[in-house]
């Protein structure tokens, strides 16, 4: 029973929390897509395309994409990679319902699945996946350690954890102008898209917030993974950790 006398402190900026985060994303679902193409110009279809490139699936893996939303990075794995099969999970049903419709329209080989998942805690059996995938999605998770271990136990000897995330622009002045366009084009963006600013301004911290390249590999490291190499895209901006169990 809670304490009324106790008062739960507020998250600090860019600090997410599971009720914060399925707000968010289930407010902003119908307008997800638009605000990805707008405010990263187009470029984040190239950042997926790296991601599938840096998988190396071939026609008998078996992929698990968490924090799937919308379903991109799944249909450019199912377009580019052609794996025998894609779970696409995600905690918010109002986000994975778009990813069904886009699979819908798909006719490759592989198949490709939706389930309801918490990154954080994974319904599947030791070593069933041979690849596991994420983009844009372990900075909102409360719990990166929690995520990494239930990774590496889903994940067959050798398999790969593939991060798609936000990083740390490597050139000062760059990084400069980086964080004055999230802190001012991002928020006036998604609010304009979607009549909710605060959940931009939460997004844009928990980029801030996030660890950089070499911090997050030191994090895969300490959670088992035998080897971690990053690649930058885009000057840094974002970057795809590959961490091998
Ligand atoms: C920025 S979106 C990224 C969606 C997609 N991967 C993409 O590249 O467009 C982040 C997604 O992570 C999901 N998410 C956040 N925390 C999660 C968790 N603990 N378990 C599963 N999904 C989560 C959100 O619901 C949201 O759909």
């Amino acid at each position: 029973m809670s304490d009324p006398g106790k008062q739960t402190p507020e998250p600090a900026p860019g600090q997410p929390t599971t009720d914060r985060v399925k707000g968010i994303f289930s407010a902003i679902a119908p307008s997800y897509d638009r605000f990805n193409r707008l405010s990263s110009m187009g470029i984040d279809r190239l950042w997926r395309r790296r991601t599938v490139r840096l998988a190396k699936l071939d026609s008998t893996s078996r992929v698990l994409d968490l924090a799937a939303g919308t379903g991109d990075l799944t249909m450019a794995l199912a377009r580019q990679g052609r794996p025998a099969s894609i779970l696409s999970t995600d905690f918010v049903p109002q986000m994975l319902e778009i990813g069904k419709q886009k699979a819908a329209a798909y006719e490759g080989p592989t198949k490709i699945l939706f389930e309801v998942v918490d990154a954080q805690d994974l319904p599947f059996d030791d070593a069933e996946f041979d690849r596991v995938t994420v983009a844009f999605g372990v900075r909102n998770l409360p719990d990166r350690a929690a995520n990494f271990k239930e990774v590496q136990r889903v994940l067959r000897p050798g398999g790969r954890y593939v991060i798609l995330e936000f990083s740390r622009p490597t050139l000062k002045p760059f990084r400069v102008l980086y964080h004055f366009y999230l802190r001012t084009v991002i928020p006036f963006l998604g609010g304009a898209l979607t009549g909710d600013r605060s959940g931009f301004d939460y997004l844009n911290e928990s980029i801030l917030a996030f660890p950089p390249q070499l911090a997050l590999s030191a994090e895969l490291h300490k959670a088992g993974f035998s080897t971690v190499e990053w690649h930058n895209l885009t000057f840094g901006i974002v970057a795809v950790h590959v961490a091998v169990k």
